[in-house]
């Protein structure tokens, strides 16, 4: 039986499998630019961000309708539950699909029918958070946040993805002031690609709670002794970080070397569908590429919960 685990970096529209891909795109009648499901995983070769983005924003074409949403989010706690996962904080990007015309209240209600039965069918809680693709305007973002208003009791913080480099934190100041007043917590990916300068702005401009990825913290000693003293978590993702070729192989990857340091590493899947497995697999096959202890192994379960936003009684049950 896998340890307890909560996945805290996980990108819905990241656990669309190829075979879902195909059935969606057929239900829906969209054409695909891949002839069957072998030649579509075929593709899932990445020589960065970008280029995984290119296909990630492609494939979500076939998501259409409420169903399409609930049916992915069913297929992810279904893999989830299987992997030990008890509760889970799902990113979703609306953006990418208010820009092909299907509206945001069809992408909350479809994610919101599975994650309303999550904990009686899978025994995982859910908390959704709404992502802002960081390469579109702040206008954008902001639009985007107004127009979630109606869905708030369904959201519990906002999170900034997509483009890093070129695109700081500093971009969503404004954005992120409004959604704190909208009473919504805060994360956003920093550090992925993006330079140690990212980590500190979205800790001093957007106040988040979390850094997702946040690898590259480690270029900056001074960052690190923050991270480790203020206890801010870091969302890690060990499968992506390889595929995206920000680390050479799982045997180089910094989990071990951050945790040493003291910092508050949780593992995650980030898009399991396509970096090649779940945060199950993510932590099994991390933990024996770099060593890690059962100790090591049980604290980075640990974190997940302490780093999570249950509140604290539920979340003092799992420490
Ligand atoms: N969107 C989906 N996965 C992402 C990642 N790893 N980095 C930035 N944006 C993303
Ligand atoms: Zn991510």
């Amino acid at each position: 039986m896998s340890i307890p685990k909560a996945e805290l970096h996980l990108h819905i529209e990241g656990t669309l499998e190829p075979e879902l891909a195909f059935r969606l795109a057929e239900r829906n009648g969209v054409a695909l630019p891949f002839g069957s499901v072998d030649e579509l995983r075929a593709a899932y070769r990445f020589d960065d961000l970008q280029s995984f983005l290119d296909l990630y924003y492609r494939l979500m074409d076939v998501l259409r309708t409420e169903q399409d949403f609930t049916d992915l989010a069913e297929e992810y706690l279904t893999r989830a539950a299987a992997q030990g996962v008890r509760h889970a904080e799902i990113f979703f990007d609306p953006q990418a699909h208010t820009a092909r015309g299907v509206p945001i209240e069809t992408v909350i209600n479809g994610l919101g029918a599975a994650l309303d039965r999550s904990e009686a069918a899978h025994g995982i809680s859910t908390g959704l958070i709404l992502c802002f693709l960081r390469d579109l305007s702040a206008g954008s973002a902001l639009d985007t946040l107004e127009s979630a208003k109606p869905y708030l009791d369904r959201i519990t913080a906002v999170g900034l993805d997509s483009a890093e480099v070129g695109n700081p934190p500093s971009k969503f100041t404004a954005v992120y002031e409004r959604a704190r007043e909208l009473g919504l917590r805060a994360v956003a990916h920093a550090g992925e690609e993006g330079p140690a300068s990212y980590v500190w702005e979205a800790l001093d401009l957007l106040k988040v709670e979390r850094i997702d990825h946040g690898l590259r913290c480690l270029e900056d000693e001074e960052l690190v002794a923050r991270l480790v003293r203020e206890r801010i978590p870091l969302t890690v993702c060990p499968f992506s970080n390889v595929r995206l070729r920000c680390v050479d192989t799982l045997a180089d990857h910094p989990l071990r070397r951050m945790l040493d340091a003291g910092l508050v590493a949780t593992v995650n899947s980030d898009d399991p569908a396509y970096f090649g497995g779940y945060v199950g697999q993510n932590l099994t096959e991390t933990a024996a590429a770099l060593g890690l202890t059962a100790q090591q192994q049980y604290t980075l379960a640990r974190n997940s919960f302490e780093a999570s936003f249950l509140d604290r009684q539920t979340r003092d049950r799992y420490l």
